[in-house]
């Protein structure tokens, strides 16, 4: 990803890959989605990875996925919305710009994944947009859910990992990886402290409102501290589906 500000991490998965299904366990019924969300920095992207690589290990079918990006298509809507330079971008359009990419992604990989059984695990999703653009932007909670209604149909996590973390303390990581990876996509990272201080408190809120679905995790500890805290969420999900 040169120049995308994410490293190696797969905003278009690798689940293009062709892996081989044949041994792989499949959830059952409807797979399992997660969703992963944090303020910027969090470290959450890291989470993912880490928990879909156990996931494998264990044999399951999982499907990473992210947002903005995921496909090739929500890739290019993802350049738009990011890169620097478009500082002109208005809040309704970046809100529209979201839902696009993430009606292409649920319609192209994440139902389909679902259906198949397989566990999904997507780094941000309509959470995203309530806390960035319905609070961040003060659009309100309203728009976003109608929009969500159309883009995704119904579909809803079945468990949200929102890795905590202070605005600030995130924000400099994040500044910091973006300025070892010579990265453009930063427009969103450009934006006042105040913003950022938002979407921190209204992640929080969120935890506080929905805590069947939504959990929060102490993001400033070692990572394999914060994967722990991440699995015992998950475990949980997995013991309730099919076994091998
Ligand atoms: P990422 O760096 O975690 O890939 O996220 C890209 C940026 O886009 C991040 O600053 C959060 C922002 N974003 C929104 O503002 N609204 C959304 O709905 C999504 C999915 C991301």
């Amino acid at each position: 990803m040169g120049g995308g500000g994410k490293g190696s991490h797969a905003i278009i998965a690798s689940s293009l890959d062709p892996i081989p299904t044949a041994g792989r366990r499949f959830t059952g019924g409807r797979g399992l989605f997660i969703t992963f969300e944090g303020p910027e920095g969090s470290g959450k992207s890291t989470q993912l990875l880490s928990l879909a690589a156990r996931l494998r290990q264990q044999g399951w079918a999982v499907l990473e996925t992210a947002e903005p990006g995921g496909t090739p298509i929500g890739l290019q809507i993802r350049r738009v919305l990011l890169d620097a330079k478009n500082r002109e971008l208005r809040p309704t359009t970046e809100l529209l710009l979201m839902f696009a990419a993430r009606a292409q992604n649920v319609d192209q990989w994440i139902l389909p994944a679902l259906s198949d059984g397989q566990i999904v695990l997507c780094d941000r999703f309509t959470d995203s947009t309530l806390v960035y653009q319905g609070v961040g932007r003060g659009l309100g909670s309203e728009v976003v859910y109608e929009l969500d209604r159309i883009a995704c149909r119904g579909l809803a996590p079945d468990l949200t990992l929102v890795i905590d973390i202070d605005a600030e303390t995130g924000l400099e990581r994040a500044k910091l990886r973006n300025r070892e990876e010579n990265a453009i996509e930063t427009r969103m990272e450009d934006q006042e402290a105040a913003f950022h201080a938002r979407v921190r408190e209204a992640y929080r809120r969120l935890a506080e409102d929905e805590p069947e679905r939504v959990r929060l995790i102490e993001g400033d500890r070692p990572i394999k501290v914060v994967a722990e805290a991440v699995w015992a969420q998950v475990e949980p999900l997995l013991a309730r589906r099919a076994s091998p």
